[in-house]
């Protein structure tokens, strides 16, 4: 075979957000909006990259330079996912890919996990390697911390296992929970937040003030312990609750914004079990848990007050390839 195409989930984060940085467990769930990534293998000894919805086509650079000089932001995750792989298993043949998705890299679904994902196990598949699960998290993770430089990997083990998962930093917890009946509904600040520099926020308020950050992070780990069961009790009242009291959590981190705020805030209002940012903070979205009859007035509220809905239905399917 010469071309491989899978599909990745994107993701939101429940509840654990930044404390899964430092050794905290977090809640993330995969959604129906995917990515596609298509490999094939080419008989030129090069990588092309084709990031549709970047409008980053045709990049191209010799197999031999592939991690070498100054590479651009569209394909950085790309890059060094085929770089590490390549490295890792010997592989030297010239390949295209191409990658289209269903959400914008905006919006906080956690693109750039499923791009290193993506091209891990097409590759895999495309060079007839079966790799494990945990294989491809590794080589994706690894991916993700040499382009970042930090990052708890959980958007990663989404794009991979997909459902809903009780993480813990670096995969060292990947536990599959089953959520039937988790309703969200989800509004996109219109601003895009970078993660990176919301994370070296946090830490720089680390180094300012070490035992009382860690004394959040060892209450959001509480939080999140208890949601993990009143997920698996269908408590949604009490996981709505927890959600709450994290966004509290948030804003003392300082990541929330006054606009996430305010759209939390009508969300509750209008019968929102809880509601919360989802992701680093400082713009992308936020979510609101709810009972099925409570989703339109919800969303309404959130409209209202400035927040674009994004429909996405929860619990998709890891990764998966879409061509045999
Ligand atoms: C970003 O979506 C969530 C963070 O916890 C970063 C990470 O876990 O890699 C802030």
């Amino acid at each position: 075979m010469r071309k491989i195409t899978i599909s990745v989930p994107g993701k939101l984060i429940l509840m654990g957000e930044h404390a899964v940085v430092y050794g905290k467990p977090c809640i993330v769930v995969a959604v129906s909006q995917r990515m596609q990534v298509a490999v094939e293998k080419i008989d030129e000894t090069v990588f092309r990259l084709n990031a549709i919805d970047l409008d980053f086509e045709n990049y191209q650079k010799p197999l031999t330079e592939i991690g070498i000089g100054e590479i651009p932001k569209e394909a950085k995750f790309a890059e060094i996912a085929l770089l590490n792989f390549t490295s890792k298993y010997k592989i030297q043949s010239g390949v295209e890919i191409t990658t289209r998705s269903d959400f914008s890299a905006q919006i906080g679904f956690g693109s750039s996990a499923a791009v290193a994902v993506g091209v891990i196990k097409s590759a895999a598949e495309l060079f007839g390697l079966p790799l494990s699960q945990k294989e491809i998290f590794n080589l994706a993770y690894k991916t993700v911390l040499d382009v970042q430089g930090k990052g708890s990997g959980f958007d990663v083990a989404a794009a991979i296992y997909g459902g809903t998962l009780y993480f813990q930093t670096g995969g060292s917890i990947i536990e599959p929970l089953q959520t039937n009946g988790l309703n969200l509904v989800i509004g996109y600040s219109g601003v895009k937040a970078d993660t990176v520099t919301m994370m070296n926020q946090v830490l720089g308020k680390m180094k300012n003030f070490k035992s009382g950050i860690d004394e959040i992070f060892n209450n959001i780990e509480k939080l999140v312990s208890e949601a993990k069961i009143a997920i698996l009790d269908k408590d949604w009242q009490r996981v709505g609750t927890l959600m709450n009291y994290n966004q509290n959590y948030l804003e003392d981190l300082g990541v929330s914004t006054d606009k996430l705020n305010i759209m939390i805030e009508a969300a509750i209002k209008a019968g929102a079990y809880g509601a919360k940012l989802s992701g680093a903070g400082g713009g992308d979205c936020m979510i609101a848990l709810v009972a099925p009859n409570k989703k339109l007035q919800v969303s309404y509220a959130i409209a209202e007050a400035g927040g674009q809905i994004i429909n996405i239905n929860v619990n998709a399917p890891g990764v998966k390839v879409e061509n045999l």
